[in-house]
């Protein structure tokens, strides 16, 4: 499968990357065990998590994610070559209550890294932006951290679109590493916030994009269509907010072209995704082998002009 460079790093992925938040929470280390091999096994390379992950869950802390990677990993150690390992810090207050303090991330990586067993994190992700902790303290933390190779490179998620010009230009003016990645919300639903602005900064600056929610929490699969279908998963009440004619026409849409190529709603939308000007891989999460599968025929779909242009009109209106 054809790798993407994210930014100027050395890191390569291909198209899809796997969503590890359901781990802990719909999906047992069992099953996560099985749904990590089949991905690797498919030719995709790449998993996100987060230290918070699965916290919501009822019972967990957070760290449940990170915690069955790192088995996993450890069960197999071929696997850690293979694999690009991205996962995020500060999305909780840390011990000082700063999320993104040189404290904070200090603490943060040492506990990721131990449930994750291993010596080095491939890609470090800002989870959300911290206005309580200056920018050159944040990535003055995350220079150490490179050079002690306990990290190879960093990025941001659900920045603004002037919260990280300030952190390129602060990366450049004092000469510590940047943000080579931006991890925003996008999808055929969610168009506004990447395309008003963050995608044109991170085309400019040459950044990898790394999209979550990528399936609209699994709107775009097309198995929610009423409110009776709310109930199908532990996620139907995410959804709701899509079933209006907006949404309906979206996966008209999907239908239509899914169909022509012998594909399902999920994976056109995913092809579209990765199709899309200044996204590097949207991610998704799955949480059985056929989605996995699935994931994989989307990452190796390549839609026509006319095809990405039926998706594309069917959502304008956002
Ligand atoms: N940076 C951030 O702030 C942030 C925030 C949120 C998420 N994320 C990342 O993005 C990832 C994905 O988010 P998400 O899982 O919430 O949303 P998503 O990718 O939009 O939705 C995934 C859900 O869709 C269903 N699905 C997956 N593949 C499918 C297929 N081929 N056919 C039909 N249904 C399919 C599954 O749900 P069911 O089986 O339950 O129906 C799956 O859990 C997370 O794991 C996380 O890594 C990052």
């Amino acid at each position: 499968m054809g790798l993407r460079r994210l930014g100027r790093s050395d890191l390569e992925i291909a198209p899809l990357v796997f969503g590890a938040n359901v781990f802990g929470w719909t999906v047992d280390q069992a099953a996560a065990f099985r749904l990590l091999d089949r991905f690797i096994d498919s030719g995709l390379n790449a998993i996100d998590t987060a230290d918070v992950y699965s916290r919501w869950a009822p019972g967990n802390k957070g760290g449940e994610s990170e915690t069955m990677i790192g088995s996993w990993l450890k069960g197999s150690p071929s696997r850690r070559a293979q694999v690009v390992l991205i996962t995020k810090v500060g999305a909780a207050p840390g011990e000082d209550g700063k999320g993104l303090s040189r404290k904070s991330i200090a603490a943060g990586v040492e506990a990721s890294l131990r449930r994750l067993q291993t010596d080095r994190i491939d890609l470090y992700l800002s989870h959300k932006p911290d206005t309580g902790t200056p920018i050159e303290e944040t990535l003055s933390a995350y220079e150490a951290l490179i050079r002690a190779g306990k990290v190879r490179a960093i990025g941001a998620s659900n920045s603004t679109v002037e919260g990280l010009r300030q952190a390129l230009g602060t990366a450049a003016a004092k000469t510590l590493p940047r943000y080579e990645v931006e991890q925003p919300e996008y999808n055929l639903v969610e168009r506004k916030r990447f395309e008003s602005g963050l995608r044109d900064l991170c085309l400019q600056a040459g950044m990898g994009v790394i999209v979550y929610y990528s399936l609209a929490s699994g709107f775009l699969s097309g198995k929610y269509r009423s409110k009776a279908d709310l109930g199908k998963s532990a996620r139907g009440a995410a959804v709701e907010k899509y079933l209006n004619p907006r949404g309906m026409r979206i996966l008209s849409a999907l239908d239509q072209v899914a169909a022509a190529r012998g594909a399902t709603p999920a994976e056109a939308a995913l092809a579209w995704l990765i199709a899309r000007e200044g996204v590097t891989a949207p991610i998704a999460s799955a949480t059985t082998l056929e989605q996995v599968d699935s994931l994989a025929r989307a990452a190796r779909l390549r839609l026509s002009e006319d095809e990405l242009r039926v998706l594309t009109e069917a959502s304008e209106g956002f």
